[in-house]
C-alpha cells in the first residue's frame, strides 16, 4: 500500500501521545479508530482532542465546521478488533515492552497482512516488536514528539528486518501528515532521546543537589539557549513516569551512568508527581497550569 492510499488508521493508546497523534491524523483527513483499555481512557483521549481543537477554533485557527469534521472522523473504543479493517496501525500504548509485545502479536493476527504496523515507542527495540509478528519487514518506528499537533519531527526507525519499502512508506506517510522525517537505526533513544535524556536527568540532579532553584534552571535554559521551555518544565510535559521508563531503557542498553535515572525522579514517580498529567510535577498544575 502507498502512503497516499491510507484512508483509515488504527491508533492504540490515547494518552498524551496517542491523543495528539489521533488529532494529527484526523486533521489530515483520515478516519481514525482508536483503542484504549477502559471507557474512562477512551473518554479522556477523545476529550483531549476535543479540547485541543476547541482551542484552535477559539483562536480562529480552525473553523467550527472543520472541527466537527475532525471529531466525526474519530471513533474510540475498548475492543481491539475495531482495527481489523484499517490501512495502518500506529501503536502508542504505555512505554512497557511486555505490553507492546503482546499488542504486536495481537495486531498481527487481527489486521490485514499487507499493512504496516508502526510503533511510537521512544526507546524500545523495534526488532523485538517485529519478532512477535509474521511480517517483521512491515514493522517500523514512527516516533512523534510532544505535543504531536505542534512539533514537526517524525523519527522513522529502521528495525533490523524493516524493508526499504516500509521505510519509504513511513517517510512518505510522515510528509503526508505534515511532518519532517529523519531516519535512525534501532538503537535505544534513537536520535532525540539519546541526546535529551542525559540533559534532562542532569537538570534533575542539579536541582536535587541544590545547585540552583527549579525556576532558575528553567529560566537559564529558556533564555540562555533559546529553548521554548526549560528542562524541568519539559519533564512535566513529557511525564516523569515516561521519562523514568526511557532512562531505564537507555541505561540497560548502554550501561552508561549518564542515562541512569536520578533518585529524585524515581521518588517523584513513586509519589505520583508525574507532571501535568497528574496535576503536580516539579510545578503545580492543580489550578490548570504553571
Ligand atoms: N496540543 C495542540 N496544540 C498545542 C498544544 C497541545 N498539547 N500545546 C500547545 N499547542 C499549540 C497552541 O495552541 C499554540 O498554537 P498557535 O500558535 O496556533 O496559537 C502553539 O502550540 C503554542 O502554544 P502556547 O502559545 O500555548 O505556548 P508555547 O508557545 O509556550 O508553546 C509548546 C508550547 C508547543 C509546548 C512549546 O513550549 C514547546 O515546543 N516546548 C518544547 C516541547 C518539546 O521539547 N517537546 C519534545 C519532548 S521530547 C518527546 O516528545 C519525545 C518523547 O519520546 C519523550
Amino acid at each position: 500500500m502507498k502512503a497516499d492510499e491510507v484512508q483509515k488508521v488504527g491508533v492504540i493508546g490515547a494518552g498524551i501521545m496517542g491523543s495528539g497523534i489521533i488529532e494529527v491524523l484526523a486533521r489530515s483527513g483520515q478516519d481514525v479508530v482508536f483503542v484504549e483499555v477502559s471507557d474512562d481512557k477512551v473518554g479522556s483521549g477523545r476529550g483531549a482532542v476535543e479540547k485541543s481543537t476547541r482551542r484552535a477554533v477559539d483562536k480562529g485557527k480552525l473553523s467550527a465546521e472543520d472541527r466537527d469534521g475532525i471529531l466525526e472522523r474519530i471513533t474510540g473504543g475498548t475492543d481491539i478488533e475495531a482495527v481489523a479493517d484499517v490501512d495502518l496501525v500506529i501503536e502508542a500504548a504505555t512505554e512497557d515492552l511486555d505490553i507492546k509485545t503482546e499488542l504486536f502479536a495481537k495486531l498481527d493476527t487481527l489486521t490485514r497482512e499487507d499493512i504496516v504496523l508502526a510503533t511510537n515507542t521512544s526507546s524500545l527495540p523495534i526488532a523485538e516488536l517485529a519478532a512477535e509478528t509474521s511480517r517483521p519487514d512491515k514493522v517500523v518506528g514512527m516516533h512523534f514528539f510532544n505535543p504531536p499537533p505542534v512539533l514537526k519531527l517524525l523519527e522513522v526507525v529502521r528495525g533490523l528486518q524493516t524493508s526499504d519499502e516500509t521505510i519509504e512508506f513511513a517517510r512518505a506517510y510522515g510528509e503526508r501528515i505534515g511532518k519532517t522525517t529523519v531516519l535512525t537505526k534501532d538503537r535505544a533513544g534513537f536520535i532525540v532521546n539519546f541526546l535529551l535524556v542525559p540533559y534532562l536527568n542532569s537538570a534533575v540532579q542539579m536541582l536535587d543537589d541544590g545547585f540552583a532553584s527549579k525556576e532558575d534552571i528553567d529560566t537559564a535554559v529558556q533564555l540562555g539557549l533559546a529553548h521554548p521551555m526549560g528542562p524541568l518544565t519539559l519533564l512535566d510535559l513529557i511525564g516523569l513516569d515516561t521519562a523514568l521508563a526511557i532512562s531505564g531503557v537507555l541505561y540497560d542498553e548502554f550501561k552508561d551512568p549518564i542515562y541512569a535515572a536520578p533518585t529524585l525522579m524515581k521518588r517523584m514517580v513513586a509519589a505520583g508527581y508525574l507532571g501535568r498529567k497528574s496535576g503536580r510535577g516539579f510545578y503545580d498544575y492543580s489550578g490548570g497550569g504553571k
